[in-house]
């Protein structure tokens, strides 16, 4: 995910770079628009209202890409992270120390027009739109600085892999119940038109109860919209359990265990929804 990469010459030692806001074409800020206002539409009863919630504190309905200086002021207020601007793929554990200390790392570039629909790496619609009005809600905020701490820790015992899995199916990727239904709140799926439909309508991918450690064995596919949505009760139940949990033990305990397939439901799964796996086509990318 944040694989190994080459300090480029213009960045400091923690890898971050000027955003250099001025830079931006009017092409490239109506490309956010034109991603803003397609998600915006889309998002009322499908999205978290947490995420829902961010949108408005941070005011990222404002024309244009937003100036990071201008979002991290309205962020620090209500919760004392910031977004800072990076080259693109950093390393885990610069990654890792970013967000231990409240910073988002967010690429700057942005999605050609042709790219609307899909882009396999994180641009500024990915990383902006995507991942900071979660950061916004102080529940969250926390879940990712203790998720930070966690992968720092996790590099130490060998286990990015498995801790990666566990922000695959929660950071990106994750659905939460609500009274009225599922609701969406992985970056990667509310970034996306098409998967924040999928994610919530298609009849092919499962979605199932998580937990913890079934998570952590599951592999994910990174070619195409997931095979299975992991739904979590509540921010509050995801937070408190991953800091009250000593990872240690569990990477120890899991090594020994194979990996879970991205289809498979187990008899011990907890079942919203059985996929009939319709749209699932062979896998050309995975996390191994
Ligand atoms: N409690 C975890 C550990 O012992 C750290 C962690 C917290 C991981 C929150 C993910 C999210 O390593
Ligand atoms: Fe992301």
């Amino acid at each position: 995910m944040h694989a190994s990469a080459i300090l480029p010459a213009d960045a400091a030692a923690d890898w971050t770079i000027p955003q250099d806001w001025r830079a931006y074409t009017p092409l490239e800020h109506a490309t956010w628009d034109a991603l803003f206002a397609r998600q915006a539409a889309m998002l009322p009863g499908r999205a978290a209202p947490e995420f829902l919630n961010g949108l408005d504190v941070l005011r990222l309905s404002k024309a244009g890409i937003p100036d990071f200086a201008e979002l991290s002021e309205r962020l620090t207020k209500a919760t004392g992270w910031s977004v800072v601007a990076v080259p693109g793929l950093v390393p885990d554990e610069v990654f890792f120390d970013h967000l231990a200390n409240r910073r988002f790392v967010a690429g700057r570039f942005i999605r050609r027009p042709d790219q609307l629909d899909y882009l396999q790496e994180p641009d500024v619609f990915h990383d902006v739109f995507g991942h900071v009005p979660m950061l916004a809600d102080p529940v969250f905020a926390d879940y990712m600085q203790a998720y930070g701490e966690g992968g720092l820790r996790a590099a130490r015992h060998g286990a990015i892999d498995r801790l990666a899995r566990l922000y695959w199916y929660t950071v990106e990727f994750g659905l939460i119940r609500s009274g009225a239904g599922l609701r969406i709140y992985g970056a990667g799926i509310v970034s996306s038109s098409a998967e924040s439909r999928f994610a919530l309508d298609s009849a092919s991918p499962n979605r199932l109860g998580y937990d913890l450690k079934r998570v952590m064995r599951t592999r994910y596919r990174i070619d195409d919209y997931q095979q299975t949505y992991f739904v979590i009760d509540s921010f509050d139940a995801l937070l408190r359990q991953t800091l009250q949990t000593d990872f240690a033990p569990l990477y120890a305990e899991l090594a020994g265990q194979p990996d879970i397939d991205v289809e498979t439901v187990l008899p011990s799964d907890i079942v919203f929804t059985l996929g009939d796996q319709s749209h699932a086509h062979p896998q050309t990318g995975s996390d191994q």
